[in-house]
């Protein structure tokens, strides 16, 4: 007999899942497609995502690889012909040497950094995050029970090492670095690195560098990993970068982690039960990318700086707003410091933060930007460039009129 319970078990979620807070950028870009599936225009500079289509190759590859059936789990890791391969790319890309087995694929560049403070970071343990940084870091840390220290970085966008050092008084097993930088567009320079580096093997912070845009800099300016900065860090260093931005692949979800032996080996095992295996098409595909996908990535790379350039100019235009410049990525984090406190003619609403003014832009001028509480900046906000040079151009003239027609 069927065993009826007698009363409903009170629906309750474990404390990590009630306090997470979901994704602010994916909030906003869920909000857009709604409006736009109303028949609403939207301008949409919310995206983290590259608007170009992956390599010719890339789309052809994948179609092969379903055709040949390799839709079925790989090795936990990823294919040894997309380890080893991986391992040459990123050699060539930043000068770190990994063997094969030190490289770990994984289901995007995401996963991959999870997975690493999954196997680094204890309950109660803390972790550096210099501020602004991408909305995701310090809820990921919050599931793995760790403990984000958020330091706030200069105007420029860089961290101080003397921040860095009151930050981790109380102890810190990690520090979370993302150059060039998601959402400043700050790509940190050499010496820098090598501060920050010599500081952390001092102390034996891990260091985990996220370079997921390291192949999207802007007029000249050259990305350095923070691992090679300092001699030593490899050995203390956690490597992730993919294939999501710089190729336009977001959705494949192939990302790379390189660490030192003992580290890859845990996080691929950790990944033998998390998810078995990345995505065996995609796995195919990401190898066509990174052998054969340079000159797309190029003509992409250099779309993006030319909207850079476009954005900076209209950018600097606007009486009272600041932004650094972006170096980097396909991001602008503009601050509103100038602009608090005034109120908006149309709507009848007074701005007093990024986030007020991200929902002016939107109901009043249907233009999408995120604001800057989710990244630790309240009074900045983000928009993006992964947008045709037209709407960026239109989007920007609607955002400048909107700022100078507050009062
Ligand atoms: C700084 C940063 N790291 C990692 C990722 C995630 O990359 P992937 O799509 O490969 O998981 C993003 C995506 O927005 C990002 O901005």
């Amino acid at each position: 007999m069927p065993i009826v319970p007698t009363h409903a078990p009170s629906l309750r979620l474990a404390r990590r899942a009630a306090a997470l807070q979901p994704s602010a950028t994916l909030a906003m870009v869920g909000r857009v497609r709604k409006l736009q599936a109303q028949g609403v225009e939207i301008l949409n500079l919310t995206a983290g995502e590259p608007d170009f289509t992956p390599p010719p190759v890339v789309e052809e590859s994948g179609i092969q690889a379903i055709r040949q059936g390799k839709g079925r789990y790989t090795a936990a890791a990823g294919t040894p012909e997309l380890r080893a391969a991986a391992a040459q790319w990123i050699q060539a890309e930043v000068g770190l040497p990994y063997s094969p087995d030190e490289v770990v694929v994984t289901p995007g560049a995401k996963l991959a950094i999870s997975q690493a403070l999954l196997a680094l970071v204890d309950p109660g343990e803390r972790v550096v995050i210099p501020i602004p940084s991408w909305n995701s870091y310090v809820e990921m840390v919050r599931l793995c029970e760790g403990e984000p220290v958020l330091v706030p970085c200069g105007p420029d966008g860089y961290p101080q090492v003397e921040a860095l050092e009151a930050a981790s008084q109380d102890g810190a097993v990690a520090l979370l670095l993302n150059t060039p930088c998601n959402p400043t567009g700050a790509v940190y320079p050499e010496s820098l690195l090598r501060e920050i580096g010599a500081w952390a093997l001092e102390r034996e912070i891990w260091v985990i560098s996220d370079e997921i845009y390291a192949a999207l800099t802007y007029d000249g300016t050259r990305h350095v990993s923070p691992l090679r900065a300092a001699p030593g860090l490899r050995e203390q260093g956690v490597w992730i970068g993919g294939v999501s931005k710089a190729y336009s692949m977001t959705g494949w979800r192939i990302g790379f982690l390189a660490a030192p032996r003992p580290l890859a080996t845990a996080v691929a095992d950790i990944q033998s039960q998390l998810v078995s295996s990345p995505n065996g098409i995609s796995q195919v595909a990401a190898l066509e990318a990174i052998r054969q996908g340079g000159a797309d990535r190029e003509r992409m790379r250099q779309s993006f700086e030319r909207r850079a350039r476009l954005v900076v100019a209209a950018l600097k235009a606007i009486p009272g707003l600041e932004c650094p410049v972006p170096r980097g990525a396909f991001y602008a984090f503009p601050r509103l410091r100038n602009f608090l406190g005034k109120t908006d003619p149309a709507t009848g609403r007074t701005i007093r933060s990024g986030d007020d003014f991200v929902e002016v832009l939107l109901e009043a001028d249907r233009v999408a930007t995120v604001g800057g509480s989710a990244f630790g900046d309240p009074q900045a906000f983000r928009l993006s460039f992964a947008a045709s040079e037209d709407t960026l151009h239109e989007a920007l003239r609607r955002l400048a009129a909107r700022l100078q027609a507050l009062r």
